[in-house]
């Protein structure tokens, strides 16, 4: 007899015909699982958007999973991110006021290979008329198809732009925090602790829009010592009467700021904190998610002396915040002396 004959497995404890019907019956309803799920895949990634089924055929990154949904995969309508389609992309905005050192901090943000953050987008009216055009705008510019002088590459890891809070950001605050929880976009609030300093510096801008004191051309941020200095020469007269009611106001936007937005992924960034400590940069980059590098940028500060040479009327101002819980900002410094 056939050493492999079905017949030679008599005495058995099951019959081999019956074991055969056993497997093939496995195997059929492990064929009807793969395809089922198939069925459902594909079921899924049409009806829902692009961003979806990008996820299924690249791999999710090894992340805490409340951190995932603020991971993304775009596909931009306008180019093909095409070696780098699978790298996750994180959305971000700079959030911050005039005069705080956004524009010095878009330029660090800016010399990082994976990061582009495109500007004051919102500095065009029409883009933030209403709520449905600022979302508008917003979808446009996460799905990258947006182009700046900023805009880098298919390997950008990080995408975003800067919004101050004067531009409507405040006005829609509820809708906007919701967009951002929905759609998975990471905050950084970047203010200056110095009201006094930041006052002193929009009166200056402010003056330098009419007077263009450098060559005729105004300039908000400058790239020299010696422009600076042309700047720094103009010593603006504060309004001592509403300086305290001023900075009053001033401090509690950023307070009902951080309040309407603490839902969200954020971090808070102080302009004193990153001049005086550039690891500051290091955590920036951490919570953006792209490979952490030494950021530069050509910028020069414009202001970097004491406050009594920088403002016509120092005693007035300084008799005025004396003894007054704003009295540290007479003495303080945003630069490394
Ligand atoms: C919102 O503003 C846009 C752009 O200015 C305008 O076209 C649109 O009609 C406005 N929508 C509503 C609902 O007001
Ligand atoms: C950063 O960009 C480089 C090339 O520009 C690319 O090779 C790299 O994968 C990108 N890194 C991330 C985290 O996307
Ligand atoms: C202004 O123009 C003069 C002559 O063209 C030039 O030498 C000087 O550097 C310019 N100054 C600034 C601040 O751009
Ligand atoms: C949000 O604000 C409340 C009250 O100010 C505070 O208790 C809470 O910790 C904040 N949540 C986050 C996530 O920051
Ligand atoms: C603040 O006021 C006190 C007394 O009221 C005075 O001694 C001190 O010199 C003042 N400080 C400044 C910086 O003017």
């Amino acid at each position: 007899m056939h050493p492999y004959s079905l017949k030679s497995s008599k005495g058995a404890p099951f019959p081999p015909r019956l074991i055969l019907v056993f497997l093939i019956a496995i195997f059929g309803f492990y064929v009807c699982y793969i395809s089922f799920n198939q069925i459902t895949l594909e079921y899924r990634s049409e009806e829902n958007s692009g961003e979806v089924q990008a996820e299924i055929h690249c791999r999710k990154p090894r992340l805490p999973h409340e951190e995932l949904r603020y991971v993304h995969f775009p596909k931009p309508e306008s180019y093909s991110r095409g070696e780098c389609s699978c790298n996750p992309v994180r959305f971000f905005v700079l959030v911050s006021m005039q005069r705080s050192g956004s524009g010095w901090f878009e330029t660090l943000l800016n010399s990082h290979p994976n990061i582009s953050s495109n500007g004051e987008i919102f500095n065009r009216v029409d883009r933030r008329e209403n709520i449905s055009s600022i979302l508008q705008t917003l979808d446009k510019l996460y799905n990258l198809d947006w182009f700046t002088s900023a805009a880098k590459n298919e390997c950008t890891a990080a995408f975003g732009l800067k919004w101050m809070l004067n531009q409507g950001f405040m006005d829609h605050h509820d809708d906007i925090a919701s967009y951002f929880n929905k759609k998975g976009v990471s905050v950084i609030f970047l203010f200056r602790r110095n009201t006094l300093r930041r006052l002193i510096s929009v009166l200056a801008n402010d003056y330098d829009r009419d007077a263009k004191q450098l060559n005729g051309t105004h300039k908000s941020h400058v790239h020299s010592k010696e422009e600076a200095e042309i700047l720094a020469k103009f010593k603006p007269v504060l309004d001592v009467s509403n300086l305290i009611p001023n900075i009053r106001n001033a401090e509690k936007y950023i307070r009902d700021c951080l309040d309407h937005f603490n839902t969200t992924r954020h971090m808070i960034l102080y302009y004193e904190d990153i001049v005086r400590n550039r690891n500051a940069l290091f955590q920036v980059q951490e919570f953006l998610g792209v490979p952490v590098r030494k950021l530069v940028s050509r910028q020069v500060k414009i202001h970097t002396s004491p406050l009594p040479g920088l403002v016509s009327n120092w005693d007035d101002v300084s008799n005025k915040l004396n003894g007054t819980q704003y009295a540290h900002f007479l003495d303080g410094a945003d630069y490394v002396r």
